[in-house]
């Protein structure tokens, strides 16, 4: 057995974010331009390359795998990646997981199931079907809700994740709660973080968690509660829904202590922290050699640089971090 991945800091590194895909069929508008422009074909891994680079984490002590975007579920074959990741559950993956932004869940979420997916995370920041269209420009929210149905049905557990937006969606934090509470979802609010340009002023969107919070106090009981998950959310329990709320804060809270993560794009870039611009190249490693002793050592002198914590400031100069959050799929 290969020694495990641990960093300078002590932190072991379980878990990997695989973004499969840098496309989206929505732009929403916090997160790319409406001209956004993508990674050129030549530079994105085969789903093969993609297969054998997440083996190899897998094989350094990577337990939890989460397939991220862009949209995960754009990407022509990646049921068949799914499926082939599935088959190492048990074999030192414990966990396979997606983030999608629901809009193709209704014709996949039986296969993402019987592929051994147990639980998925989908992005959705309202409920009102105008305000869906505005925010991500075209999408439309009847497809996403069918998704989220089919998901239901097919017995994967469901979080939504809700990026806080000044002015958006700020009024519907009671009306997301009782959703939740009555769907069965959880709910995990994120404040916008200065990643990529997206062709505006972030620093209007900005609504800091701790002011939702206070706000959420005053109509419900927000207990405590043990649960964490490998992310970096705090949870509490809904009292009167008895569903857990989640609340991601990397602005207003430090949450990279029990950092155990790392991610990588779909051209082979790993890196080491969400909120610092260094990476590593994998793809020469993977290419270059038909071993895997020199794509492990890769991976191993990759984690040896990856830094404490990130340093994001929401101002009102260029993003604290050029690449968007599709690049590596938050
Ligand atoms: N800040 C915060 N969240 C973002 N997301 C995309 N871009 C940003 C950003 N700049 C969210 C998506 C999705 C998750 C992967 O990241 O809405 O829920
Ligand atoms: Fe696509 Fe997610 Fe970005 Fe929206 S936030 S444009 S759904 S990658």
């Amino acid at each position: 057995m290969p020694a495990p991945l641990i960093d300078p800091f002590g932190r072991a590194i379980t878990y990997l974010r695989l973004s499969v895909t840098d496309r989206c069929d929505l732009r929403c508008v916090y997160c790319m331009a409406e001209d956004m422009s993508f990674l050129p074909r030549a530079e994105i891994l085969s789903l093969e390359e993609l297969e054998r680079l997440a083996g190899a984490f897998v094989a350094l002590g990577v337990t939890r795998l989460r397939l991220t975007g862009g949209e995960p579920l754009v990407r022509r074959g990646i049921l068949t990646l799914i499926e082939r990741l599935g088959a190492r559950l048990g074999h030192g993956l414990d966990e396979l997981t997606l983030t999608t932004n629901g809009t193709h869940l209704a014709e996949h979420a039986g296969t993402l199931a019987r592929a051994g997916i147990r639980r998925i995370n989908v992005s959705l920041d309202t409920l009102d079907p105008g305000r869906f269209t505005r925010l991500t420009r075209w999408g439309r929210l009847d497809r996403v809700l069918a998704g989220l149905d089919a998901a239901r049905a097919a017995g994967l557990a469901i979080k939504i994740n809700t990026v806080a937006l000044r002015g958006e969606n700020e009024h519907e934090w009671d009306a997301l709660i009782a959703w939740c509470g009555e769907q069965g979802f959880d709910l995990c609010l994120i404040e916008t973080m200065p990643m990529g340009d997206i062709g505006a002023d972030r620093t209007d969107l900005y609504l800091p968690l701790s002011q939702v919070r206070a706000h959420l106090e005053e109509t419900w009981t927000l207990d405590p509660t043990e649960y964490k998950t490998p992310g970096p959310a705090r949870y509490v329990r809904i009292r009167e829904t008895g569903r857990r709320l989640g609340f991601i804060t990397p602005l207003t809270h430090n949450f990279c202590e029990g950092c155990n993560r790392v991610r990588l794009t779909v051209s082979g870039r790993l890196f080491m922290c969400l909120g610092q611009n260094d990476s590593a190249d994998l793809r020469g490693a993977l290419r270059g050699s038909e071993n895997e002793t020199d794509l492990h050592e890769a991976i191993r002198s990759a984690i040896a640089r990856k830094p404490k914590g990130h340093d994001f400031v929401i101002e009102r100069r260029a993003p604290a971090v050029a690449r968007h959050m599709s690049v590596t799929g938050g």
